[in-house]
Parts: structure tokens; sequence; C-alpha cells
């Protein structure tokens, strides 16, 4: 059954029907579509556009069908071209005539762009929710590994020395801010197109406000031909979630890195680990591959939108039903990857004193090391130069800085005394770093009650 065909003489090809419909993947917003539908029509009989006894009997067939979708006695038959007309032709078959004055002032266009609106926003709420979980891991990491040292990288090679707090409190912001960008997205979008009727509004006296409100939206949107043709806040999603998968990524990335065996900074969980076929001692790191691996079929589905939207004039074009498969795909893979990733950290364990040998070794308090002789009257540059000298001695005879003798300091500087054993060892070098944002633990703890305190105060969107 179609929504149309008055004023055609000939049946649609079959490929036709096939390359048109979009049933096989719209209808994964059911129920978005049923209660756009329900309210659409509780606003038009208040407005005296439907009877009464047509509302309670439309809305006890729309009820009717979500219920029985939603406990599988009514399968979606993929023989209709749209989700639309599948829910408009299951209620008109249900209740007869009342059925048929559903779609009265509305159009696909705007019925779609609502559906859309209704299920982005709703997928926006349950990632928040993913990464809120996540934070609330990191945090807790956080808090456990103030004074657990490790080296912090610049170019992978060994820069300074930093805690594992620090590290993982740079991610904690990254992923504070993609809650962020979602909560900004959310504020944009939430304008109910409902009501925009295929372009131009419709000449029944509709009560766009009370729809918008019924469902929950700020308002409703201001121009019709804007509020069908706009997918912007696909796009910006879709963006800020690329930048999600974007972080997972380099996360993963330093978690595969620090779990090979050259590093063994941390340990994967078995139950988040995969074996070899054929080579028994294996315990890969599978699942940070496949976050980072992901990542590009999140990146796809954005460049996808962004090709789709940018040459179609205004208003709806059939184009825009390419809106829907990719973003849904990438919805569903940002779901799994944030959630995986969060109990992959939340069951990895921290190898704490390889990390502290790995910063002890590999000079990362060699900048220390300047730092007291510029304490000590020496010019920055000389001091680069003398600890240099230091390192290269060093090297020359596979020992750290900490294991050389005053002796051995003074042949290089005779401004060295016996106090540079303190200055540079890697607590000091550490909790010297005390302005915020920096792993000293003073600022450290200040950072982390700040965030606990924005954590807090922001439990999710809405
Ligand atoms: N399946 C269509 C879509 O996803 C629904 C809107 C159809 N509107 C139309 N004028 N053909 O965009």
């Amino acid at each position: 059954m179609k929504l149309w065909g008055g004023r055609f003489t000939k049946e649609t090809d079959q490929l036709v029907n096939n390359f048109n419909a979009s049933i096989s993947f719209d209808q994964k917003f059911y129920k978005q579509d049923i209660n756009g539908s329900i309210a659409h029509v509780k606003m038009l009989a208040k407005q005296g556009i439907l009877s009464e006894d047509d509302k309670t009997a439309i809305i006890g067939g729309l009820e009717g069908i979500l219920r029985d979708i939603d406990n599988g006695t009514l399968v979606i038959d993929d023989e209709y071209e749209d989700i639309h007309s599948f829910v408009e032709a299951t209620l008109t078959e249900r209740i007869g005539e009342p059925g048929k004055r559903l779609h009265t002032g509305r159009s696909r266009n705007d019925q779609v762009a609502l559906d859309m609106k209704l299920y982005t926003r709703d997928e926006i709420v349950e990632i928040d929710e993913l990464i809120k979980e996540l934070l609330d891991v990191l945090i807790d990491i956080m808090e456990k590994n103030t004074e657990t040292f490790m080296p912090g990288f610049t170019h992978l090679q060994k820069a300074q020395p930093i805690t594992l707090a620090h590290h993982i409190g740079a991610y904690f912001e990254m992923f504070k801010r993609d809650r962020q960008r979602l909560a900004d997205i959310y504020k944009r979008m939430n304008y109910c197109p409902l009501g925009s009727g295929a372009l131009a509004g419709t000449t029944y006296p509709l009560d766009r406000e009370y729809t918008a409100e019924l469902l929950s939206f700020y308002g409703a949107t201001l121009n019709s031909m804007d509020s069908v043709a706009d997918r912007d806040y696909v796009i910006e999603l879709l963006s800020a979630l690329s930048t999600v998968m974007m972080h997972l990524s380099r996360f993963s990335e330093e978690i595969i890195i620090w779990n090979s065996n050259e590093y063994k900074f941390v340990e994967i969980d078995d139950a988040y680990s995969t074996g070899s076929s054929i080579m028994p001692q294996k315990k890969n790191p599978d699942i940070a591959e496949l976050v980072r691996g992901k990542t590009g079929r999140v990146y796809g589905a954005l460049m996808s939108i962004l090709t789709t939207m940018k040459g179609i004039p205004l208003a709806y074009n059939k184009d825009m039903q390419e809106d829907k498969e990719l973003t849904f795909d990438a919805f569903d893979t940002v779901k799994g990857c944030v959630s995986l990733f969060t109990g992959m950290i939340k069951t990895m364990t921290f190898n704490n004193q390889v990390m502290e040998n790995s910063a002890k070794h590999g000079f990362t308090n060699a900048t220390d090391a300047a730092d007291y002789l510029v304490n000590h009257g020496v010019p920055f540059r000389d001091a680069h130069g003398i600890v240099g000298q230091l390192v290269l001695y060093c090297i020359d005879k596979n020992i750290a800085l900490d294991d050389m003798s005053l002796d051995e300091f003074k042949a290089i500087s005779p401004v060295f005394e016996d106090d540079i054993y303190d200055a540079i060892s890697i607590k000091t070098c550490v909790d010297k770093r005390v302005t915020i944002g920096a792993p000293g633990k003073a600022a450290m703890d200040k950072v982390i009650s700040i965030n606990k305190k924005y954590l807090a105060e922001n439990p999710g969107i809405k």
C-alpha cells in the first residue's frame, strides 16, 4: 500500500520501489514516528480540526501499534515504502475511517524532519550518559594515582616526569569537552519542525507551539522551508562524534603501546583481550584496535552527509533520505565503542613500578637538573649545555643522572652540591610543578576536586 498513487496510471517498477524505499532502515525510529503522530493528533483535536472521537480512536490505535511492535506481535512489513506509510496503513486497517484523518495538516517532509530530530535527540542523551560513565571511571583512576610517577612523552620520546593521574586527566578534559559539545548541539537543535507541512506551512489553524511543548521541544522552528530542509544538527553531531572517536582512538593507541611487551605499563584484563589462532602466547588488545579502527566509519558518515547536503536546492529533496543509514550506524558504533572502552579501562591493571622505573631512566629529570643550575646563578643556555654533557656521560656509562657521584657531577660543573639528588628526584620534579594544570600533587588534587564538582553538577543532558 502506498500513500500516493491517485495521479498514476501505471504500477511503479519493482526495482524503483526497492531503490526508493527506506523502511529497511527508517523503521529504527518507529517509536518517535508514533509519538510524533500522537502529539499531532492531540493538537489537531485541540484546534477543532479533528473530532474528540477521532482523536480517541487514533490515539488508541497508535498506542496499540506501538505496544505490538514493542512486544513483537506486530512485525514491520518491508513491503511498505517507509515507516510512515506502514504506521498509517496499519492504523487504518485497525481502526478504519479515522485512521485516514491522521495525516491532516502534515506532510511526510515535516514528519520525517521531526522523527529524525526526536531520534537524534534521544541518541545525544544516551551517548552523553555513556561518556559520563567513562569520566566516572577516569576520575577514579586519577584520584588513586596522583603519586604514581611515569614518564611524559613528546615525539614518543621520554620528556619529563608526570603522574598517571595527570596523563589520564588529559583525556578527562577531552571527554568533558565532548560532553559540552553534545549539550550545545542539543540546545541548538531542540526546536520542533512539525507543522511546516511539505515546505510552506499549512492552511489549517495548527498550534505549533503546543505540539512542540507536547514533544518537549523549547518551541517551534521559525521557517517552514528551513525546517524540512535542515540537517545541520546531524552534521554537527557527526562532527562532535568524530571528535569523540578521535579521542578514543588516541587513547586506544596509547593503551596498545602501554600494553606491549616493550612497555608493560598496563595489562589489559583477560576479559577484554583476545588470543591468536596460531601463537599460543599471544594476548592481543583487539578492543583498543577495533575502537581505533572504527573511527574511520564515523568520519565516513560525516563526510557522506556533508556531501549529500551540499548541492540540494530548498526545500525537501529525496537525497535527504540518505541522512539516515550511515548516521544510525555511526550512533551505534560510537555507543559500542564508548561502552567497551570504559569496560576495558575499568578492568585494566596499571603496573605502577614499571612506569616509575621508566620515568627514572631516560633522563626525564634533565630539565630539572638544568633548573637547579639556573637557581644557582647559571644562565639557562649554559645550564642546558652542562646538563647535555651530563647526559652524554651517563649514556656512555649506561647509568641514570641520579646514579652519578657528586665528584662526577662536580667534574662537569663545580656548581653542583649534595642537594642535587633531591632536586632531581622524580617526586621533587613532579611536586615542584604546582601551577594549575601541572602534575604536582597540590595542583592535581585541586583539578580533581573541580572535576568531581563538574560531574556532580552535570549528571546528564536535560
Ligand atoms: N523516506 C523519506 C525520507 O527519509 C521520507 C520523506 C518522503 N517525502 C517525500 N516527499 N517523498 O526522507
